[in-house]
């Protein structure tokens, strides 16, 4: 297969072809997620909590993204590869932010991801202007986990919602080419892509009016212990192996089938 280019994902967006993308932070899971057909994976800050054992993403260094981008990487994965900028850096300036996804870049994303709405927005076009493709990060924004109180749905309220759709907007003007929604109504994902119709949204908890879906790849596969986010699907309870789970995930996102609105959905 062809791997996939930020075009392709595009092409798909405006085709109304469903994205499916995983979190991914090693070699075995980036061929196996490859192979089974995910367009994009994720090297997620949250393997703080899904490989490292922490209770937040906050102490993820860069350094150790660095590690599992290049770990992923190494897999030639002909999935879209996308690594997040942790916490701290990209926080001081313009310039960490360019400096932290040069070394994300040459670890072998082909992306990177950083959260937060406006204050973020130089950093994007700073990237955006330099050849580093940028994905935004809205909603429940899990780095920012103190100042909002907990892992909460964001923009339940009319103000919280308009900012969002606001943030989206800016985000996309200043040079964001992807953008995850992260567990929001799903009446706001429809707000932002009536606002901004060319914008490839990815959604987790954020309803099925988006260009593609999320999860991290412990929570589908049914091997994350405890209480899981109404928005997560356990493709490892209904398929015997890790591929046939996966597969089932891609073919879900492409039907329409996952995320089911009322079970799924805030
Ligand atoms: O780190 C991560 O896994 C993420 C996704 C949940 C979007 O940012
Ligand atoms: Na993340």
């Amino acid at each position: 297969p062809t791997p996939v280019s930020i075009r392709h994902l595009r092409e798909m967006h405006a085709k109304g072809e469903k994205i499916a993308m995983l979190t991914c932070y090693d070699a075995t899971f980036a061929r196996l997620f490859s192979d089974a057909g995910v367009h994009s994976l994720l090297v997620g800050d949250s393997l703080g909590m899904a490989v490292q054992g922490h209770d937040s993403t906050l102490p993820v260094s860069l350094d150790e993204m660095v590690y599992h981008t290049r770990c992923v990487a190494r897999a030639r994965p002909h999935s879209w590869l996308i690594a997040d900028l942790p916490f701290g850096a990209y926080h001081d300036d313009m310039a960490q932010a360019v400096r932290s996804s040069v070394a994300l870049m040459q670890a072998g994303a082909q992306m990177i991801k950083l959260e937060g709405g406006g204050w973020t927005a130089p950093a994007v076009r700073a990237l955006a202007e330099r050849g580093i493709p940028v994905c935004a990060h809205l909603g429940l924004t899990p780095q920012s986990v103190h100042a909002l109180g907990g892992y909460r749905v964001q923009g339940r309220e009319q103000s919280g919602a308009d900012r969002l759709v606001r943030e989206a907007r800016e985000l996309y003007d200043a040079g964001a080419a992807l953008m995850v929604l992260e567990a929001v109504p799903g009446t706001v994902a429809q707000a932002v892509r009536d606002a901004v119709p060319d914008l490839v949204t990815i959604g987790i908890g954020a309803g099925p009016d988006c260009s593609g879906q999320v999860l991290v790849m412990h929570d589908m596969l049914g091997l994350t212990p405890g209480r899981l986010p109404r928005f997560v699907r356990n493709f490892g309870a209904d398929f015997p192996s890790a591929q046939a789970a996966t597969r089932a995930f891609v073919t879900a996102v492409a039907d329409g089938s996952f995320p089911q609105v009322g079970m799924h959905t805030y």
